[in-house]
């Protein structure tokens, strides 16, 4: 069974109380619970974390090389300034999506870069608790093509 890992960076505890009119009102719990749910259906073991603290994240991060096949990530603030989170991504080699609950292009102009999604698999937001579904089946489908490209080589090398 495949193991992602959901991880949440600050401020995304406060969902549900926080800015709902952007975020929504459903709590990160409710939506912990929506893709654990999600998983199930899609046979993948979900684990989900969340920390307002860049060095935790890091920590995970780094783990996931060995413990995950895949990452879903909401950097919150961090994904338009954080290059420890960024160089912690590009030192793995599972894929991460990076998810956002809004559309960070059509908001404020300092939320338009993330430094984050250049070593992403790739970047999905603005739907809302969504996402992080979408995220999942960015997931099956990054797994799918390594996959190919894996047996492709093989047989390139005549295995
Ligand atoms: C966010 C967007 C970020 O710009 C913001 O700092 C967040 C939440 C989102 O999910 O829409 O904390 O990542």
């Amino acid at each position: 069974m495949k193991r992602v890992l959901v991880l949440n960076g600050p401020n995304l505890n406060r969902l549900g109380l926080r800015e709902p009119g952007i975020y929504g009102s459903q709590t990160l719990e409710q939506i912990n619970a929506w893709v654990a749910d999600e998983g199930t259906r899609l046979n993948i073991s979900v684990e989900t974390k969340q920390t307002n603290h860049e060095g935790q994240m890091i920590d995970w991060i780094h783990s996931a090389a060995t413990d995950a096949d895949g990452i879903v990530m909401n950097p919150g603030a961090w994904t338009h300034y954080s290059i420890a989170i960024r160089d912690a991504v590009a030192s793995i080699n599972v894929p991460v999506v990076e998810v956002h609950l809004s559309n960070v292009h059509a908001r404020e102009e300092f939320r338009h870069k993330s430094v984050i999604a250049p070593v992403a698999v790739g970047q999905i937001c603005g739907f809302g608790a969504n996402s992080y579904l979408l995220g999942l089946h960015a997931l099956i489908g990054e797994w799918t093509k390594r996959e190919q490209v894996i047996s492709q080589k093989g047989e390139g090398a005549g295995i």
